[in-house]
């Protein structure tokens, strides 16, 4: 790891406390005006560093920039080599699977401040302005049969709720499939990808894009989602960071992806469901028909009593939530 790293690292671990330049030098055996030098840089990088005499240096509890340096140490699964962090990309997913084709090891993780085409399910595109939302991808290689991957989408669904709860304390749902939903606006979507193996047929790895709208404002996003959209926050939160929601994420995906055969998750999702019980439209393709959600089968599916009284289980397209039919 470069000064710069090791400085940064030391920083993020004593966020809102000094240390003294003469501490940093010599725990990390450099130069005063080496560390001078590397606190100037990342002052230029965005991150708020207080410097007072005496005292030495520290770094503000406003500062909210992506680094591996403030997610690696509270990683629980994987390690911070594996967490690559960019300012502007065009899609995290499109990064993760290029490197993924380069044979990335499970559990590597692809971040961004922006994205300039982000992708969305159904061939939409997912509005990633920068600072203010987080865009990750995790590069995923269970060992799992082309049947049992789809329960990745399930899984992971249940996995980012939990992240966002144990981090902000704000409760968190799933509308079939697997978008996050507080008091009914959608705050965060996920996009799963697979790569096949062109001999085998098998997945090869798994593609999980997660978009997380952090503190984006209900007015940037496109007219058209502005009434199901929303943020977390609608302001700086004050003590979360979006690394803090990165770590606990990449946590709780890589953790309940150890287990996903045992579909023990599979009772959470029907918990957090805000569809179950619910009128609901189908959307097909250019197909749609009303029903009614009535559970979630054990592969993640949403089973649905149709209009004819037929039950059957979706596990593919999307729905939306109706209030009374006859209305
Ligand atoms: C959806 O709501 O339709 C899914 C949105 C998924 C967005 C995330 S942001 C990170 C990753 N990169 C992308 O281009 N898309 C996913």
């Amino acid at each position: 790891m470069s000064s710069k790293s090791n400085i940064l690292q030391i920083l993020e671990k004593n966020r809102g406390t000094y240390i003294s330049g003469e501490e940093l030098a010599q725990q990390l055996q450099i130069s005063r005006s080496a560390i001078w030098k590397a606190i100037n840089e990342l002052k230029k990088e965005g991150y708020q560093i207080i410097s007072v005499t005496n005292k030495g240096y520290c770094l503000s509890d406003e500062t909210d920039v992506l680094s591996a340096e403030g997610i690696g140490p509270y990683l629980t699964h994987g390690n911070q080599d594996m967490i690559h962090i960019f300012k502007t990309v065009d899609s995290t997913n499109h990064v993760a699977k290029k490197m993924a084709l380069e044979q990335s090891p499970h559990g590597t993780v692809v971040l961004a401040e922006e994205q300039t085409a982000g992708r969305g399910r159904m061939g939409r595109s997912f509005h990633s302005p920068a600072g203010s939302g987080i865009y990750m991808s995790l590069i995923l290689r269970p060992n799992l049969t082309s049947n049992d991957a789809v329960l990745i989408t399930t899984a992971a669904s249940v996995a980012v709720a939990r992240a966002i709860e144990e981090v902000t304390h704000i409760c968190a749902g799933i509308k079939w499939v697997n978008d996050i939903y507080i008091n009914g606006k959608k705050i965060c979507g996920i996009l799963t990808e697979a790569l096949t193996d062109f001999e085998s047929g098998g997945i090869e790895s798994i593609i999980l894009g997660i978009g997380i709208n952090f503190t984006t404002a209900v007015s940037a996003f496109p007219e058209e989602i502005q009434q199901k959209a929303d943020s977390l926050f609608h302001e700086k939160p004050a003590g979360i960071t979006r690394n803090q929601i990165a770590v606990a994420v990449i946590n709780h995906v890589l953790s309940v992806c150890e287990h996903l055969q045992n579909r023990s998750f599979i009772s959470e999702y029907r918990q957090r469901s805000i569809v179950l019980g619910k009128n609901i439209e189908v959307i097909q393709g250019t197909k749609s028909e009303k029903a009614t959600a009535i559970d979630i089968d054990e592969n993640g599916g949403l089973i649905i009593k149709k209009q004819d009284g037929a039950v059957t289980s979706l596990h593919s397209g999307e729905i939306s939530i109706k209030g009374n039919f006859a209305s």
